[in-house]
């Protein structure tokens, strides 16, 4: 090479170094003086359904199934010994089979029932069980009485407790016991002790410390994640529930409130619909019902959002019209929605809003919004939906409606709803993405140019679908970047649910889930922190973040947003490096006196993308938190590779 030849090499060496060098950092001005659009209180919230038993053999503390007896298969979940009868004309008219037990002929020989429970009963060392039954005694029988164990999985009984029955109307009798050893599957033996015979419905066994102490209520380590989420949301009761394989299995509300005994078992599609993973005793008690969701919105401090059939049974299962209400017919349906509204919000003197002030809330639930289906698609949706939409503004207007894009986050389907959905001037439009790292990733960008006048988005249910549909890192860290894509466009984007929510590790139908656990322990996923982040920090208004004008949505792998909350009087700049190098960002705020400011960084970050949190390590990727001073109006801060940094500035 001549000397010219290695000066000009040089020269472009250097250049291109320079250039990679200046591409590492990110000079970013932060519009301080002027907050943009507001960010709704219920942008980041919770997506229930009851998939993966999240809610029987889940949230829903009650440890035994089928406690009535009234599954398809009666003595599902039971083993049943000696002299044992159905009998189905029970004290409650929705779940009509009770049991009889009678002496078996002989002093040595035993009757009795014995359930499984949810892959087990799970009870921990010294904590209290409420065991409760209704139960009589039948005409001919002077006495009755039973002994009711706990059984380890090695069949040894540990815990052991005696019941006498003493009327022969149905009574409710309650128990309450220690459990004397830790077992994750145990079962509950029940043996009967007297000569007479008796009969017994509604077999339960709650945890005395369910979340909040009540009796019908729900596992308390689950509730309390929900609520360490900091939603401002609460979507139930699904998904594709809502919808039913059939118009028979939708999801019916009235059929969840009420006295918990009486509410209709239904069947639950969940337990068929992945015939790889089949799980045939998986039904829906309601026992975790309507009330209760409300009630559950209420203790998080979420706006409820309930979504309700608009009488089309899921359409993915069935063909284009037998498992249709036809569009003339949906009076009941429509009735159901409106009844629904009057059950949250309906003064004690209107029908349902007795009911629900008989279930203990005479005060309203103060609903605001509602949903009218799930994934629809086709015109068979908006002709459906438009009556709904006509009867809920005539009745109550002020309730926020939500349609369906579809179950696509773009094709044929979602570009022909959301025109329909902006004709039928629907307030929210729900999208759904179960999606790759690579659409996330080039995603980020989604709203920036959605049509600013038309219905807000509600991203009602998303994840990050990696190829082991596993809760890895990298899946958290996708989202993480795109989420500041909803940030950014506050304005759009009202709402957002990742779904589903919770998955036990034995029953599981669907992943990736936010929350995973088995019949003792939970496990908050990677991507259940990244919830959390933007739940604890959403801000009143966006703050505008530019880089040469533009928003970062992936340039050289880096994702930006920034909010302020004036309340609080703070700013959040959250920042996603997706890069496999460290990068530096520079940011400057524009309108923010000089002074010197402390804060904090929180960073979620790991060099393993496949890492997960998981029952045996749950606390493989958690955020962690440092201190951090800021000095004038410019802040510069490093961003390790493959991290989700969120600095909180206090003003
Ligand atoms: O979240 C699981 C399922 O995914 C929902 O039930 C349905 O709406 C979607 O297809």
């Amino acid at each position: 090479m001549n000397k010219s030849k290695f000066l000009a090499a040089l020269l472009f060496t250097m250049a291109l170094g320079t250039q990679l060098i200046v591409s590492q950092t990110h000079n970013l001005t932060v519009d301080v003086k002027k907050p943009g659009s507001p960010i709704q209180s219920t942008m980041y919230g919770i997506f229930f359904e009851d998939i993966n038993y999240g809610a029987d053999g889940g949230l829903y503390a009650e440890l035994i199934k089928n406690r009535s007896f009234d599954f398809p298969q009666s003595f599902m979940g039971w083993n049943i010994f000696g002299k044992v009868e159905l009998k189905n004309d029970g004290p409650f008219a929705n779940n009509p089979n009770y049991v009889r037990l009678s002496y078996p002929g002989h002093d040595h020989k035993q009757t009795g029932i014995e359930n499984e429970g949810f892959f087990g009963v799970g009870v921990t060392k010294d904590a209290d069980y409420r065991f409760s039954v209704w139960a009589r005694l039948p005409q001919e029988s002077p006495t009755g009485s039973i002994r009711i164990e706990l059984v380890d999985a090695n069949n040894n009984p540990f815990t052991s407790e005696q019941l006498i029955f003493d009327s022969k109307e149905w009574k409710k009798y309650k128990i309450i016991f220690r459990a004397t050893k830790t077992e994750a599957k145990a079962k509950l033996r029940i043996f009967l002790t007297s000569k007479g015979s008796v009969e017994l419905e509604h077999v339960s066994l709650f945890p005395v410390d369910t979340w909040k102490g009540r009796e019908n209520g729900l596992r308390k380590d689950l509730a309390q994640a929900l609520y360490d989420l900091h939603p401002g949301i609460f979507r139930f009761p699904g998904g594709c529930i809502v919808e039913g394989t059939d118009l028979e299995s939708r999801y019916q509300w009235k059929n969840s409130v009420g006295a918990v005994e009486n509410r209709k078992l239904n069947e639950n599609r969940w337990h068929y619909t992945f015939p790889h993973r089949f799980y045939p005793d998986y039904f829906q008690s309601y026992g975790l019902g309507f009330y209760e969701f409300f009630q559950l919105s209420e203790d998080i401090g979420a706006e409820p959002l309930p979504i309700v059939s608009v009488g089309l049974a899921c359409q993915f299962q069935n063909g284009c019209c037998e498992a249709h209400v036809a569009v003339g017919e949906l009076h009941g349906y429509i009735q159901d929605a409106l009844d629904l509204i009057e059950f949250a919000n309906g003064d004690t003197s209107t029908k349902w809003g007795k009911v629900r002030s008989d279930m203990g809330h005479p005060q309203p639930f103060h609903l605001k919004f509602i949903g009218v289906g799930n994934e629809q698609w086709g015109p068979e949706y908006p002709e459906r939906l438009e009556p709904f939409i006509k009867a809920i503004r005539a009745k109550y207007p002020e309730i926020k409606i939500i349609g369906s894009s579809g179950p696509d986050s773009e094709g044929d389907k979602f570009n022909y709803l959301w025109p329909e959905m902006k004709r039928l001037k629907v307030d929210l439009v729900d999208e759904h993405f179960y999606r790759p790292e690579s659409w996330f990733l080039t995603g980020a960008g989604r709203y920036d140019n959605y049509d600013r006048k038309g219905p807000k988005v509600f991203a009602g249910e998303y994840a990050c679908h990696p190829k082991n549909r596993k809760n890895n890192f990298e899946s958290a860290l996708c989202e993480a970047a795109f989420m500041t894509g909803f940030e950014r466009n506050a304005d759009v984007v009202q709402m957002c649910t990742y779904a589903p929510l919770f998955a036990h590790v034995e029953g599981w139908q669907w992943r990736p889930d936010l929350i995973w656990f088995d019949n003792l322990h939970s496990v908050r996923s990677v991507n259940y922190y990244v919830q959390q982040l933007y739940g604890m920090h959403v801000g009143t208004n966006v703050l505008k973040t530019l880089e040469n004008k533009l928003p970062l949505t992936g340039q050289n792998g880096i994702y930006a947003s920034s909010a302020i909350d004036k309340n609080k009087n703070e700013i959040y700049l959250k920042i996603a490096n997706t890069a496999n190098e460290t990068k530096k960002a520079n940011y400057t705020f524009n309108g923010l006196k000089k002074a010197v400011r402390t804060g904090t960084h929180i960073v979620l970050k790991s060099d393993n993308l496949d890492i997960e949190n998981t029952l045996e390590n749950p606390n493989a990727v958690l955020p962690v938190t440092n201190e951090i001073t800021v000095s004038g109006n410019t802040f510069e801060v490093e961003l390790a590779p493959k991290s989700f940094n969120l600095f909180v500035i206090r003003l």
